[in-house]
């Protein structure tokens, strides 16, 4: 048993990182968010409803659990109003809620700036959600942004007026139109002042949980493929998904890690754009898609199918230090004859057996598959991995060969119940 779990995006996103969180969260008393934005979009059903978190941790259901949004996420703070609003209509109170005071707050410009960046860069635009993330990580990088604890200050009108007029000029510089200043000031104030009882030092708050031997879960966002160091740039996001990012964005020690979770889709998805070697773009493609309803949480643009490709989650778990894996999504691959799981690539006649960096070597690498039989019995209230046919059962076995980890969970439909566990996690 260990004391802290990562839960890692071990594809392009959507993996079901929310459900194994939210599962996993019963458990545990303290789950962090330790980058991205409302970019990601986790999905929850459990008790036969359904519930859609972009920035609040996938554990605020349960009123004993910290929830924390780290120093390593961006945060739009009208957003996550509306989503603390939407929650306490549904009866969850969210006073278990603490936000970093060093987490960068992702403003009206951001937006604007990531769509006009999107629209100058035409044909080769990233896809991008829309919702400031890049512009609001440049802005940090380029040590120019403002963090929670500069917005919910009480010279915050000042500061924000000025920088306004600085992105103002910005904005019309790339063709779009400028932000009303007063008005803007004016909005910003009022959820500054909502937003205010929850701001906190989370460092300090984590890592006397830590100390006090409480159990600790990190839900990712986005996947270890977004990346933007290791992912198929610069058809990335703009923070680190992969577990290296975990101890950047939330302030508990690289030593204090025990496991790390990669979830994983029994088959591959991507929305936006960039190479995506297994991809079906055919009709198989668009079946897997409706019996799946693959369409993105957060922009509900549909989303590319494609075939396992394990050099994809083989190069996963060697950046993340995947510990064990979760299969999610078993179910969807039920009622076809055959099934393929991709092995290697071959580039210019050479097998190559990971990610090569330039987008142009990545665009022409052709997978090479192995063929499975696959089974046609419903698998949507199996309990146990010997009750799965057999076929499945071979496939989740090929894939722990192909990737070289062992699958400790695998799931079977959304709903929590429909989860089964083979290795404890807490
Ligand atoms: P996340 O971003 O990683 O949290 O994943 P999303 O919520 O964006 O996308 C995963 C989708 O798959 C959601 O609609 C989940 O409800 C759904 N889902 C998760 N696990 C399973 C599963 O085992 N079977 C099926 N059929 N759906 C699942
Ligand atoms: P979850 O947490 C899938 C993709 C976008 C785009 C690229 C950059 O739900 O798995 P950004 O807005 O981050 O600058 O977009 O990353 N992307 C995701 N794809 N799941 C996500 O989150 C994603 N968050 C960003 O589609 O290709
Ligand atoms: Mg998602």
């Amino acid at each position: 048993m260990s004391q802290t779990a990562v839960v890692i995006g071990s594809q392009w996103g959507d993996e079901g990182k929310g459900k194994i969180t939210n599962y996993l969260s019963e458990k545990a008393d303290v789950v962090v968010r330790y980058q991205g934005g409302d970019n990601a979009g986790h999905t929850i059903c459990f008790n036969n409803t359904t519930y859609k978190l972009h920035l609040i941790p996938s554990g605020i259901f349960y009123p004993k659990t910290m929830n924390i949004l780290g120093n390593g996420m961006v945060i739009n703070p009208l957003n996550l109003v509306n989503e603390i609003n939407e929650l306490k209509a549904l009866g969850f109170k969210c006073d278990n809620l603490y936000i970093s005071d060093r987490a960068h707050v992702i403003f009206e410009y951001h937006l604007i700036l990531d769509e006009l960046n999107e629209n100058k860069l035409g044909n080769n635009k990233i896809g991008t959600t829309k919702k400031g993330i890049g512009p609001a990580y440049t802005d940090k990088v380029a040590r120019i942004g403002l963090r929670m604890a500069d917005f919910v200050a009480d010279d915050f009108p000042k500061v924000f007026t000025e920088k306004l007029k600085q992105k103002n000029d910005d904005i019309i510089n790339l063709g779009g139109k400028a932000l009303e200043i007063e008005k803007t000031v004016l909005k910003y104030q009022e959820v500054a002042l909502i937003l205010k009882p929850y701001v906190t030092d989370t460092i300090l708050l984590l890592n006397e949980a830590h100390a006090n031997g409480k159990k600790i879960l990190f839900e990712g966002a986005q996947g270890a493929l977004l990346d933007i160091d290791f992912g198929t740039y610069p058809y990335v996001t703009s923070s680190n998904p992969s577990s290296g990012g975990v101890a950047i964005g939330s302030g508990l020690g690289l030593t204090k890690i025990d496991e790390v979770l990669g979830i994983v889709k029994a088959y591959t998805t991507r929305v936006g754009e960039g190479p995506f070697p297994t991809e079906l773009n055919n009709e198989l493609g668009n079946t897997i898609r409706e019996i799946a309803h693959e369409y993105g949480t957060t922009t509900k643009r549909p989303r590319r199918i494609g075939w396992f490709d394990g050099v994809v989650v083989r190069y996963s778990a060697m950046i993340n230090g995947l510990t064990g894996i979760s299969l999610m999504l078993l179910d969807v691959l039920t009622g076809f004859d055959e099934l393929k799981i991709c092995v290697n690539y071959t580039l210019d006649g050479k097998v190559v057996k990971t990610i090569p960096a330039r987008l142009s070597d990545y665009s022409r690498c052709i997978p090479n598959y192995i063929t499975l039989p696959g089974w046609k019995e419903s698998i949507k209230d199996v309990k146990t991995f010997t009750e799965l046919p057999l076929n499945a059962r071979k496939y989740i076995e090929t894939i722990e060969e192909v990737v070289g980890v062992p699958v400790v969970m695998f799931s079977v439909g959304p709903d929590k119940l429909q989860t089964i566990i083979r290795k404890e996690i807490f």
